[in-house]
C-alpha cells in the first residue's frame, strides 16, 4: 500500500480501516476521469467506496476490511500517466464480485459499456455484492473516534486551526475523540475577514472548551508583507511566515506526537496522478521542518467536501462555520492588491463585510458559490461632500463553480447591487467608487492575485 509521507508520517488506508463496520466497494482506477462520479454515486446508495490504484495486489486487497466488490474503471484505453495499464491477473480468479466499466478486455462476468446508470450500480452494489447500506455520518464519527483513540493513546496532538471548513470540522472530531489532549493552534495573520477570529474563539474555545491557543501575529505579518507588491512574494511570505509562527507555538508546548490536518478524500486521489500546472501557490501547514516529527491524524481523509460539511453539522458545528464558502489560504492579504496598506486592508475588510450581510439577506448566500470584495492599489478622482476627493475603489466579485478550475459570474440582481454600494460608499472610508467585475474563468482567476 502506498504511504503518502509529507511533515509527518502518514498512515496507510488499510491500516485505518482496521475496525471499519461499514461494506466497501473498491474503484480501481485504469485511467478514468470518472472515477470520483462512482465512488459518489455508490456514496449515495449508503455504501462505502474507495479508490485504489490499477496496481493493488491481492494481498493489499485482502488487508482492507469488509470489501463487498471491485469496480474496474479505465475507459477504452486504461492509461494512467501516459502508459497502459492492466490490473493483476490474480485479482480476476480472487473471487470477489466484479463491475467492468468501458473494459473490453475485463475477464470477469459482468461488463458495462458506458458510466453506469443507478439502477445498474444498485443492482451489482446490493444484488451481486450483497452489500448493507450502512455509510453514514453517524457510524463514521463513532468509527473515527474509535481510531484516533486507539491511535493517539494517551499522547498529546496539535492542530491548526483556521477556522476553515476542514480544519473545524476536523478540530470538533478530535475533540469529541480526545478532548483537552488536543492543542489547537489559531493564527491570526491579520489578514482574515471582520470577526473571524472572534468566531473561532467563541465556537472552540467558549462552546465546546477546546484547548486553544490564540496567536494575534497581526503586526509580524503586515511588517514583513511591507511594501511587497508581487502576488507571489505576497503569498510565499504569508505562507512562510505562517509556518514559522505555528513551528514557534508547537515548540513552546511539550509532549506533542500527533498533527491533526485536514485532508480530505480529494486531496489524497489527486496527489498521485495531479499534472497540472501551478499558477498560484496555495498555502497550508505542508511545510513544517524535518526535526519537528509527527504523526499525522488525518480523520476526514475518507470524505468528499460535502460529506466533511455533513459531519460538521453532525458533530453539532454552527451551520455558517461549516457552509461559508471557500476563503484562500492568505486571506485578504491577496485581496488588497500590490503591496498592503492598512487603509486598504481595513476598506477591503468592512466592504466584504457589507457585501456578505447584503447576500445573506437577499438569500444570494446559499446560491453563490463565492463573492467577495477586493481594493486596488490605485486611486480616482470623485466627489464628496461638494469637494474634490481621490479615493480607492472596491470591486465586487461573485462567481459560481463546481471545481474552481472554471468559473461564471452570477448575474447578480441590479437593485441588490446598488443597495451594496451605496452602503460601501456611505460606509467604508477611503472609497469613492464601487464596479462589478464581469470576468469568468478562464481567463481570470476567481481571485485578482
Ligand atoms: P483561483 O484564484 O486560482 O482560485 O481561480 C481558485 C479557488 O482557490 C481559492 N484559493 C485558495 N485556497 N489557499 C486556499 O486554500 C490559497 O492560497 C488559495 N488561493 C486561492 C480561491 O479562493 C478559489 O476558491
Amino acid at each position: 500500500m502506498r504511504c503518502i509521507t509529507n511533515s509527518g508520517k502518514r498512515k496507510c488506508s488499510a491500516e485505518m480501516r482496521e475496525n471499519m463496520k461499514q461494506d466497501m466497494i473498491v474503484i480501481l482506477d485504469l485511467g478514468s476521469t470518472e472515477n470520483t462520479t462512482i465512488a459518489r454515486q455508490i456514496r449515495e446508495l449508503g455504501v462505502y467506496s474507495e479508490i485504489h490504484p490499477h496496481d493493488i495486489t491481492l494481498e493489499e486487497l485482502n488487508g482492507m476490511q469488509n470489501v463487498k466488490g471491485i469496480i474496474l474503471n479505465g475507459g477504452e484505453n486504461r492509461i494512467v500517466d501516459g502508459k497502459a495499464v492492466e490490473i493483476s491477473p490474480e485479482l480476476y480468479s480472487c473471487g470477489y464480485p466484479m463491475l467492468a466499466i468501458d473494459h473490453p478486455t475485463a475477464q470477469c462476468d459482468r461488463k458495462q459499456e458506458a458510466l453506469p446508470d443507478e439502477e445498474t450500480l444498485k443492482e451489482f452494489v446490493f444484488d451481486v455484492c450483497h452489500a448493507e447500506a450502512n455509510w453514514n455520518m453517524k457510524n463514521f464519527i463513532e468509527d473515527q473516534v474509535e481510531l484516533i483513540r486507539k491511535q493517539v493513546g494517551d499522547k498529546k496532538a496539535l492542530l491548526a486551526l483556521s477556522g476553515g471548513v476542514d480544519s473545524s470540522v476536523v478540530a470538533a472530531l478530535l475533540i469529541k475523540a480526545i478532548g483537552k489532549q488536543l492543542v489547537c493552534v489559531h493564527v491570526n495573520h491579520g489578514l482574515m475577514r471582520k470577526n473571524e477570529s472572534e468566531s473561532v474563539i467563541e465556537v472552540f474555545q467558549k462552546q465546546l472548551h477546546a484547548n486553544l491557543v490564540y496567536v494575534d501575529a497581526t503586526e509580524r505579518f503586515l511588517g514583513k508583507l511591507e511594501g511587497v507588491a508581487d502576488p507571489e512574494q505576497k503569498r510565499k511570505i504569508i505562507g512562510g511566515e505562517f509556518i514559522r509562527v505555528f513551528e514557534e507555538e508547537a515548540r513552546k508546548l511539550e509532549g506533542i506526537d500527533f498533527l491533526g490536518q485536514g485532508t480530505i478524500y480529494p486531496d489524497i486521489i489527486e496527489s498521485g496522478t495531479k499534472t497540472a500546472k501551478m499558477v498560484k501557490s496555495h498555502h497550508n501547514v505542508g511545510g513544517l521542518p524535518e526535526d519537528l516529527k509527527f504523526e499525522l491524524v488525518e480523520p476526514l481523509k475518507q470524505l468528499f467536501k460535502d460529506e466533511v460539511r455533513a459531519c460538521g453539522i453532525e458533530l453539532g458545528l454552527p451551520a455558517e462555520m461549516v457552509y461559508r464558502q471557500p476563503f484562500p489560504g492568505p486571506g485578504l492579504g491577496v485581496r488588497c492588491l500590490g503591496a498592503i496598506t492598512r487603509d486598504r486592508l481595513e476598506a477591503v475588510r468592512e466592504a466584504d463585510a457589507i457585501l456578505r450581510e447584503e447576500f445573506e439577506k437577499a438569500g444570494l448566500n446559499k446560491k453563490v458559490w463565492q463573492y467577495f470584495t477586493v481594493v486596488p492599489d490605485f486611486k480616482s478622482v470623485g466627489v464628496k461632500n461638494n469637494a474634490r476627493c481621490f479615493d480607492y475603489m472596491v470591486i465586487i466579485r461573485a462567481i459560481n463553480t463546481i471545481d474552481a478550475m472554471s468559473a461564471t459570474i452570477e448575474k447578480v440582481d441590479w437593485d441588490v447591487l446598488e443597495k451594496i454600494t451605496n452602503r460601501i460608499l456611505a460606509e467604508v472610508e477611503h472609497v469613492n467608487r464601487v464596479c462589478y467585475d464581469m470576468s469568468p474563468k478562464p481567463p481570470a482567476t476567481i481571485e485578482f492575485e
